[in-house]
C-alpha cells in the first residue's frame, strides 16, 4: 500500500517549532559547488527528497558528496558535463547545474526539463542570458547543448524576474571575462543566498536582493563554509497551520523579514503575529477573516504560499478571492479542497473561496509539493472524520520531518502503508 498521511483534525495547535534550511538556497548553493574544485562546506541543509536529488545529480557529475544536514561537496574531479533525463525529468531544480558547468568546464549537457504539474516552465530566458554571454546554446534529442570557450561579461534585461534564471547567470557570471549586469532580476532572499555564499568563497557580486545585480567576473573560487538561509515558505506554512486550528504557534530561527507581505496576509486574516529577530508567534483565538491575495515576485506575495492561504481562506467568515500570477496552472489543490467540503469557484488564475462554517476529512491526493501542503492544512481544519492524503512523495520534496513536526504542535496527524 503506498504511503499516506492520516490526519484527525480540529486540534488548535500550541507550542515552538524550529524552521529548516531553504530548500531553494540549498539547491543553487549546492549546484554552486560546481564552479571550484575543492571542498565546500554546506551547514544547515535541510534533509529533503529534493537535496537527495540534487546530490545524486552532483554525484554523477563527479562531485563527492558526504554528509547531511552538514554536506561537504568536493569537485575536485568533476569532469561529466551532462544532466541525465533520468535525474532532470524528477526535479526541474537540476537545470541549476547549466550555469557553473558552463563556467568551469566551457560545456554543458543538461536535459531540458519538461513542464510539470503547476506550468509549462520554460528555461527561454536562462539560454538567453548565457547567449548573451557568448555561448553557443542549442537543443539535441531533448537536451540543452551549451559550450562556450570563456564565457563574456554582458548586460542582460529579464522580460520579468526569473529566480533560478537569475541564479544560473549570476553562477555563470562569477567565472566570466569582465562584468555581467542582470536587470529585472529576481529579488527573491535564496538569490541573495547564493551571492552571499559565492562572494565568501572569492566572488565580486553586488546588488543582490535586488532588480539590479552586477558581477564582476573572477578567475577562480576558494571554497569555504556556509550556512543555507531559514525557509521562508516552510516558516509561512505553520503560521498558516496555527491560523486554520486556532492555535499559538512560534516559529523559530526565521527570518520575518523575508515573510512582510505573508505576515501583512496573515495579519488581515485575523492571525495575531508577534515577531523578534529570529522567531514569528502566530496566534489566532477569534476565527479567520476573509481576505484576498494577488501573488506576485519578492517582495510580493509568493505564489509558493499561494494554496496554504487558499486552504486558510476556506474557513473565513466571508468571500475572499486569490489570484495568481506567476504559474498558469497553480490550482490543482481546488478540488481536491472541495472534497472536503470547501466551496471554491475557479476562473482562469482567479479564485473565489466563500468560507464555509467546518471542513470534513476526506481521502485526498496531492497534486504538487505546495498543493499537499494545502492539503495538510484543510486536514489539519477538519473537524470531523480522518484526512488521508495520498503521494505524499510531493510533500517529502519540500517539508522536512512535516508530520513529526506537527505532531509535536499536538496534531494528530500519522503516516500510514509505504
Ligand atoms: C523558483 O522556480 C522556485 N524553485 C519555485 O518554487 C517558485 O515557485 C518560483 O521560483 C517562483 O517564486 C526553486 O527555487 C528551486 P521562475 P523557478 O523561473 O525559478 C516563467 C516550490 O514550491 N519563466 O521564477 O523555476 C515561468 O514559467 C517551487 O518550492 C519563463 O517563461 O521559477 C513562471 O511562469 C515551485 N522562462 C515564471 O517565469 C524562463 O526562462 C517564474 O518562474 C524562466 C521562467
Amino acid at each position: 500500500m503506498p504511503e499516506r498521511i492520516m490526519i484527525e483534525g480540529g486540534v488548535p495547535l500550541r507550542g515552538e517549532v524550529t524552521a529548516s534550511g531553504a530548500k531553494n538556497a540549498a539547491l543553487p548553493l549546492m549546484a554552486a559547488s560546481l564552479l571550484m574544485p575543492g571542498k565546500m562546506v554546506l551547514e544547515n541543509v535541510p534533509d529533503l527528497r529534493d537535496v537527495r536529488t540534487m546530490k545524486k545529480l552532483l554525484e554523477h557529475l563527479g562531485v563527492r558528496c558526504e554528509g547531511d544536514g552538514t554536506l561537504s561537496l568536493d569537485s575536485a574531479r568533476t569532469g561529466n558535463c551532462e544532466a541525465p533525463y533520468e535525474l532532470v525529468k524528477t526535479m526541474r531544480a537540476s537545470v541549476l547545474v547549466l550555469g557553473p558547468l558552463l563556467a568551469r568546464f566551457g560545456q554543458a549537457r543538461v536535459s531540458q526539463p519538461g513542464g510539470c504539474a503547476i506550468g509549462a516552465r520554460p528555461i527561454n530566458r536562462h539560454v538567453a542570458g548565457l547567449e548573451a554571454m557568448g555561448a553557443t546554446v542549442y537543443l539535441e534529442h531533448g537536451y540543452v547543448v551549451a559550450r562556450a570557450d570563456r564565457l563574456r561579461g554582458a548586460q542582460i534585461v529579464f522580460e520579468a524576474p526569473t529566480v533560478t534564471g537569475t541564479e544560473n547567470l549570476v553562477m555563470a557570471g562569477v567565472l566570466a571575462e569582465g562584468e555581467t549586469v542582470l536587470l529585472n532580476a529576481a529579488r527573491e532572499p535564496e538569490v541573495k543566498d547564493l551571492a552571499d555564499a559565492l562572494n565568501l568563497m572569492g566572488a565580486r557580486i553586488t546588488g543582490a536582493g535586488t532588480a539590479e545585480i552586477r558581477i564582476q567576473g573572477v578567475t577562480s573560487l576558494t571554497p569555504a563554509t556556509y550556512t543555507v538561509m531559514p525557509d521562508r515558505i516552510e516558516t509561512g506554512t505553520y503560521i498558516a497551520a496555527a491560523g486554520i486550528t486556532g492555535g499559538d504557534v512560534t516559529v523559530r530561527h526565521c527570518v520575518p523579514d523575508h515573510l512582510r507581505a505573508v505576515i501583512e496576509k496573515m495579519k488581515k486574516a485575523g492571525i495575531d503575529i508577534e515577531e523578534g529577530e529570529d522567531w514569528i508567534r502566530a496566534r489566532c483565538g477569534n476565527g479567520i477573516k476573509a481576505a484576498d491575495v494577488i501573488t506576485d515576485p519578492f517582495p510580493g506575495f509568493p505564489t509558493d504560499m499561494q494554496a496554504q492561504f487558499m486552504a486558510l481562506m476556506t474557513l473565513s467568515d466571508g468571500l475572499s478571492s486569490v489570484t495568481e500570477t506567476i504559474f498558469e496552472q497553480r490550482f490543482m489543490h481546488v478540488p481536491e479542497l472541495c472534497r472536503m467540503g470547501a466551496d471554491i469557484t475557479l476562473s482562469e488564475r482567479h479564485a473565489a473561496i466563500k468560507g464555509v462554517r467546518s471542513l470534513s476529512g476526506a481521502p485526498v491526493m496531492a497534486t504538487d509539493l505546495r498543493a499537499s501542503a494545502s492539503l495538510v492544512l484543510a486536514g489539519l481544519g477538519a473537524t470531523e472524520g480522518v484526512t488521508e492524503i495520498s503521494r505524499v512523495y510531493h510533500l517529502d520534496r519540500g517539508y522536512e520531518d512535516l508530520d513529526n513536526k506537527l505532531a509535536g504542535l499536538g496534531a494528530r496527524i500519522w503516516r500510514t502503508g509505504g
